[in-house]
């Protein structure tokens, strides 16, 4: 296809879809949180107690589940089978659950499946974990977004904190240095940095610094 896409992929925390959302402002791109899927099926398998320890229930489960992700004026949200469920997502549960559920082979083939026919109708800056390695191998442009696990656990707090939602600094903490390591060493398509991809240590940096640098790396490539 003919759409330019841009893939940010990083550890829990790391500013990715900040970056991507401004990114993909700035250049006038479709945000593709590639993450917020993996939430909605975790949330729709907890919600109807699916076993996450089967792959073919949660396969099923995922055939059953309509997932848009919808950007307007407030900003990106997320619809499962037209329920808004932006907020949802984000719970502590979800969090909890999301890299058992992002384990399966078959639920990752799906998902993989309904990102690239996204990903090829429009020019878009995906986020996520296997962007660059997997989903889209011939990305024009591939980011790694890196911090430490206090600072990733510090900006994750205070996003739920500004979003009038409860936080727990210490537990997040736990829980980013938990998903880190599921989603590294998980036998298909795990967390790593692709060969190709352009490395952003972002501990130091202000949001608006690490967007504008991918924007200038993709103006120049694109
Ligand atoms: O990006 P976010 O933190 O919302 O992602 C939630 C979880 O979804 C990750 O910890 C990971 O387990 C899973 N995920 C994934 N592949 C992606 C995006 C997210 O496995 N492309």
């Amino acid at each position: 296809s003919d759409s330019v896409n841009i893939a940010i992929d990083g550890p829990a925390g790391a500013g990715k879809s900040t970056v991507a959302k401004l990114v993909s402002e700035e250049l006038g791109f479709l945000y593709i949180d590639t993450g917020a899927m993996y939430r909605a099926l975790t949330l729709a398998a907890l919600r109807e107690a699916v076993n996450m320890n089967s792959e073919s229930e949660l396969s099923q489960l995922l055939s059953k589940c309509h997932i848009q992700l919808v950007v307007n004026e407030e900003g990106a949200s997320v619809l499962l089978n037209d329920e808004d469920v932006s907020k949802d997502i984000r719970s502590l549960e979800v969090n909890q659950n999301v890299s058992l559920v992002s384990s399966w082979e078959a639920v990752r083939v799906e998902m993989v499946e309904r990102q690239r026919q996204l990903a090829q109708k429009t020019h878009s800056v995906l986020d996520g974990r296997d962007i660059g390695t997997y989903v889209l191998p011939n990305a024009q442009l591939k980011v790694f977004l890196t911090a430490s696990v206090s600072e990733r656990a510090r900006r994750r707090h205070e996003e739920q904190l500004k979003k009038g939602m409860p936080s727990d600094y210490e537990q997040l903490k736990i829980d980013i240095a938990r998903r880190d390591e599921l989603d590294s060493t998980r036998a298909f398509a795990p967390l790593k940095k692709a060969e190709d991809a352009i490395e952003i240590d972002t501990t130091t940096l202000s949001i608006s610094q690490v967007a504008q640098a991918i924007t200038d790396l993709a103006k120049e490539r694109t």
